[in-house]
């Protein structure tokens, strides 16, 4: 086991609440429509998928090289470097797709418990087993194409976090809407980029998953924000800006800097690739401010968890004008 790994600790410990619901009342159409889809478009991760071919051969995985368009290394790098670095980053940030999959598998599983109506559960339980199978396919992608890395400690807390809250709608929101919200933004981009038909197929079905998540988690927060105590919203509305605050990458304090130890791997100094490849790339910022200005920013609006108190701290990250 790395330091790495064994610094993120296994174990986290919180009083949950279940409630139980013996109304028996459907709560909103909505609901009910996703639940009937989602049972009717399960799928097998072990057969939906071609896993006989190899992984990581046919075009770029991910398109790795677009961080570094601009540097000075990167033009003088082998095509055999590059593969490598392409092969080893695209299994970085895969990897921390997985464990964020492992992450949705769990704060799901505590959903069934915590959230009260009973509709609102039965969806939650179809998810969990969606969860399930995406760790399943990323796991054994991760594995084939190189190595597991460590998960980020800034996702870890993300999640954590998410997990020791009593709050059902805090995890809705940190799950459903912040993480899923941009992990489909982001997949969305890797299917456009990837020449690997097995990554391709995988993204494809994921996505079909993930579109249900989050629009679960958005009816179910647009009915409850509305009549929400203003102390709980507040609640809500600090920890939504505190992870855009520190997910957003833009400088050397923000985003996953765990990638530094990709660089490392490659004998190059991590902090140096940092500041060239994230804070001053501009084809970073731009997906970064695609991802949070463009995709999150006017679904966080709607449900109305932009206040005028939490604006202005929006306004000084560059996310709101
Ligand atoms: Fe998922
Ligand atoms: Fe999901």
């Amino acid at each position: 086991m790395t330091t790495a790994q064994s610094a993120a600790a296994r174990r986290v410990t919180y009083q949950l609440e279940t409630l139980w619901d013996y109304d028996y009342v459907p709560t909103h159409d909505e609901l009910a429509t996703l639940y009937e889809t989602a049972k009717k478009n399960q799928w097998n991760g072990s057969t939906a998928i071609d896993w006989s071919r190899p992984v990581g051969t046919e075009g770029p995985v991910l398109n790795v090289q677009m961080a570094f368009q601009g540097t000075e290394f990167y033009g003088k790098l082998t095509d055999e470097e590059k593969k490598e670095v392409e092969i080893r980053v695209s299994a970085w940030r895969l990897s921390q797709f997985l464990h964020g999959e492992q992450g949705a598998l769990v704060v799901c599983g505590q959903l069934v418990n915590s959230i009260p109506e009973l509709d609102a559960k039965l969806y939650a339980s179809t998810q969990v087993v969606d969860e399930g199978r995406h760790v399943e396919v990323f796991e054994r992608y991760v594995k084939k194409l190189h190595k597991i890395y460590p998960v980020d400690p800034l996702l870890k807390a993300l999640l954590d976090e998410i997990l020791a809250t009593n709050i059902w709608e805090l995890k809705l929101l940190g799950m459903q809407m912040i993480v899923e919200g941009l992990a489909i933004a982001a997949f969305n981009l890797m299917r456009k980029q990837t020449g690997d038909p097995t990554l391709a197929d995988l993204l494809d079905y994921v996505l079909q998953d993930e579109g249900r998540h989050v629009n679960f988690g958005y009816f179910a927060l647009r009915r409850s924000i509305p009549t929400m105590e203003a102390s709980r919203r507040e609640l809500l509305e600090d920890f939504t800006f505190r992870a855009c605050d520190q997910m957003y990458a833009r400088d050397e304090r923000t985003g996953f800097q765990s990638v530094k130890s990709v660089w490392r791997e490659m004998g190059w100094d991590g902090d140096a690739v940092w500041r060239d490849a994230i804070a001053n790339s501009p084809t970073t910022k731009a997906f970064n401010s695609f991802l949070f200005r463009d995709n999150l920013m006017p679904r966080l609006e709607r449900l109305g968890l932009i206040s005028e108190r939490i604006a202005p701290r929006y306004r000084e990250l560059g996310l709101l004008t």
